[in-house]
């Protein structure tokens, strides 16, 4: 290739980088309304159905004529989110399934398929939080916590994408985390998980990509802390509070809907943290330390109490019922 061929390459990429920025820039000034998809019909997956953001999805999807699949390791509270579902007229299927461990989602998986048909979209929304520092963390809260947030959702992608492959038709949300891009002190273990997740989100894109599947679309999401109990007692300074304002449940729920319905790459929620992002990639080292310094991120695991009674420990591994 001569030089002038490789200017002529530049050229076209960077209009073309241009021109898709452009694009993406008009969609959004769009209203969502005029652009969403409808979502009638299709068959939804959602782990971690049986509380806090997952029961939400539940709710909000099947209001939308999805059909919803709930998963969750306690069973109780999982059939209780497949009842209030039905109570408003969705159509619900609840099994119990621990998803850390690949034998058991590859099984609910095939009874899902048997029962209920196919899945053409995934929620992967179960999560858990340890809490602890360091020195505090045990290898089993370091297993677990990679098991639950991250491994876990490798298991349903390779249960469900196969077939959305085929049909060349789906919709993967992962339910990450902004600790999934930025992080926190007292949560190295959560953290770690997080950013896993979101490198396996971001890797499989672009393995869908490169098989010209363009029917199958990909949602991030990283909220910041939400109202559910799962962060309760973890606070940053009150001051710093005015900027990152902890997020009503119901209001990420609408944020994650409305981003599934228009086929939006990724959700960071305060919008406040796309800068953080920005701003945490460009500064150096000390700078960002300093934000933190004022933020008071270095105390905020320090009270935290979580959800009482849903420790770690008591949730035991369930078979599939
Ligand atoms: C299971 O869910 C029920 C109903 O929501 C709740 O009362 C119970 O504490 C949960 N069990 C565990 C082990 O988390």
């Amino acid at each position: 290739m001569n030089i002038l061929e490789f200017i002529g390459e530049l050229v076209i990429l960077h209009l073309h980088i241009l021109l898709v920025t452009i694009e993406a820039f008009l969609i959004w000034m769009i209203p969502s309304f005029l652009r969403s998809k409808s979502l009638e019909g299709e068959t939804m997956l959602i782990t971690g159905a049986g509380s806090g953001m997952g029961r939400l999805f539940a709710l909000k999807f099947s209001a939308l004529g999805v059909r919803v699949v709930l998963w969750d390791i306690n069973a109780s509270a999982v059939e209780e989110t497949a009842k209030m579902v039905r109570v408003n007229g969705g159509k619900a299927w609840w099994y119990t399934c621990d998803v850390t461990k690949m034998e058991t989602v590859n099984e609910a998986a095939q009874r899902v398929r048997e029962e209920v048909g196919d899945v053409t979209m995934l929620v992967n929304n179960a999560g858990i939080v340890t809490g602890k520092y360091f020195q505090d963390l045990k290898e089993e809260d370091y297993q677990r916590t990679m098991n639950v947030n991250s491994l876990a959702h490798a298991w349903t992608l390779k249960a469900f994408l196969p077939h959305m492959l085929e049909r060349n038709h789906g919709h993967i949300v992962t339910i990450a985390s902004i600790m999934g891009e930025l992080v926190l002190p007292g949560l190295s273990d959560y953290c770690m998980s997080k950013f896993a997740a979101v490198a396996l989100h971001e890797s499989l894109l672009r393995e869908v990509r490169a098989q010209r599947k363009d029917g199958i679309h990909f949602t991030l999401v990283n909220p910041y802390k939400i109202d559910t109990g799962m962060f309760d007692g973890a606070r940053i300074k009150k001051s710093a509070e005015l900027l990152f304002p902890t997020l009503k449940p119901e209001y990420v729920a609408d944020k994650v809907v409305e981003a599934v319905q228009t086929n939006t790459d990724v959700v960071r929620t305060p919008f406040i943290f796309n800068i953080v992002v920005i701003i945490s990639r460009i500064l150096p080292l000390k700078a960002i330390l300093l934000l933190e310094d004022f933020a008071g991120n270095e105390k905020a695991m320090k009270t935290f109490v979580g959800r009482r009674g849903q420790t770690v420990d008591e949730q035991a591994v369930t078979k599939i019922e």
